[in-house]
């Protein structure tokens, strides 16, 4: 839908985008987030020539847009600008028609699709329609602002900061509308937002930037189970897992039944429980089910013996953790550690449960997710 190629943008000298490549498919919502002054405003901009690249190609639906009426291009595309930006001399249909209007659209189908929109961020028609923005609350001014770039339904459509300056509940409610409109209508959105929470939220794509460039570009889960970088790490750890969620200790985001062996279990026995569970090592314990260590399926085949049992393969230097762990902390643990799972026990040092970044990935979408009905 939307493809960059080796763009890049300076003002005089100063480079602000570097070396930009970037394929938005047909249908995404992509996230662009980052920190103040990294690009992400001027990203946007170049898709619908409110600025113009200093070199380099963007193409959509494989159209080199240079080759493109400005005026016509944008048309074709939505735009929420970072403030709101509503006609405070016009009334809210009126604003909302603004392009159906300059499209030619007849009065009637102007209308008819107004209150569609209207009753999709339920707001009456009859009540809203006719009034100036002025008497419309902020959230009620950005939903508002949101329908008008939908309104003569373009294929695209690029937000800036949408909800920047919201409540969190209204902010909540207005993300899940996107979301919903978005698979609804089937659209493709480029969405700016330097807050994380609404990008893990909303985003089937993430493109973490950073002094112009891009750092990291994957889905939600890709970014959180693989940091490309420390930058990536710490940017998601400040964000993530903190006041709000219901996300407190590592019991919340732990595997409950991580497969656990004796030593005296032999290695053939225990490359086949290893692959039944679909797992790569086991936690070692003893009769009492506390932990010795863990044995891995590559220390197996690389040392093991037919016919011998595991314990001389035993690795003992696991790192465990208390079940009263905050679960941030665990998960800052994993990642700057670069661990791939950390053992959960009690005050005896018997297995409670194993914390791997799949299973925090798993506790973090229960709770993104878990109110808007995605599976
Ligand atoms: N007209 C301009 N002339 C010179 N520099 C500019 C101009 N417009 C933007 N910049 C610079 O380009 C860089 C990127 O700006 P941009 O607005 O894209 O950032 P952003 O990621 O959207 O930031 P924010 O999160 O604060 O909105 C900044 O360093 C900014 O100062
Ligand atoms: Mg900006």
């Amino acid at each position: 839908m939307v493809r960059f190629e080796n763009v890049k943008k300076a003002y005089n000298d100063v480079t602000v985008i570097e070396d930009l490549n970037l394929h938005i498919k047909e249908g995404q919502l992509v996230v662009l987030i980052g920190p103040s002054g990294c690009g992400k405003t001027t990203t946007l901009k170049m898709i619908n020539r409110i600025i113009e690249p200093t070199s380099g190609s963007i193409y959509i639906d494989g159209e080199d847009i240079t080759k493109v009426n400005p005026v016509m291009l944008r048309r074709k595309i939505g735009y929420v600008i970072q403030q709101i930006g509503l006609f405070p001399n016009m009334t809210i249909a009126q604003n909302v028609e603004i392009i159906p209007k300059l499209l030619g659209w007849p009065a009637d189908k102007r209308r008819k699709r107004t209150e569609e929109l209207l009753h999709m961020v339920d707001m009456s028609p009859e009540q809203y329609a006719d009034r100036y923005p002025s008497e419309l609350s902020g959230g009620q001014q950005q939903r508002i602002g949101v329908l008008r770039a939908l309104a003569a339904e373009p294929p695209l459509v690029l937000m800036d900061e949408p909800f920047g300056a919201l409540d969190p509940i209204t902010r909540e409610s207005l993300q899940d509308e996107v979301k919903r409109l978005q698979k609804k209508l089937k659209k493709t959105i480029v969405f700016v937002t330097h807050d994380m929470d609404e990008a893990l939220k909303i985003a089937d794509v993430i493109v973490l930037m950073k002094d112009g460039k891009i750092v990291q570009a994957a889905s939600p889960e890709e970014l959180l189970s693989n940091p490309a970088n420390d930058f990536v790490a710490q940017f998601i750890g400040k964000h993530r897992l903190n006041d709000g969620l219901e996300i407190e200790t590592v019991e919340d985001v732990m595997r409950h039944d991580p497969v656990t062996v004796t030593k005296d279990i032999g290695t053939s026995e225990s490359v086949a429980l290893m692959k039944r569970k679909g797992v790569n090592s086991l936690l070692v314990v003893d009769d009492e089910g506390r932990l010795e260590g863990v044995v891995t399926v590559d220390k197996i085949r690389k040392q093991g013996k037919a016919g011998r049992n595991i314990s001389e393969l035993i690795d003992k230097d696991i790192r465990t953790i208390p079940t009263n762990t905050n679960a941030r902390e665990a998960f800052d643990i994993l990642i700057e550690d670069k661990l791939d799972y950390l053992a959960v026990v009690d005050d005896k040092n018997k297995v409670k449960g194993l914390v791997t970044k799949t299973s925090i990935v798993k506790a973090l979408a229960e709770v993104v997710w878990k109110d808007n009905g995605h599976e």
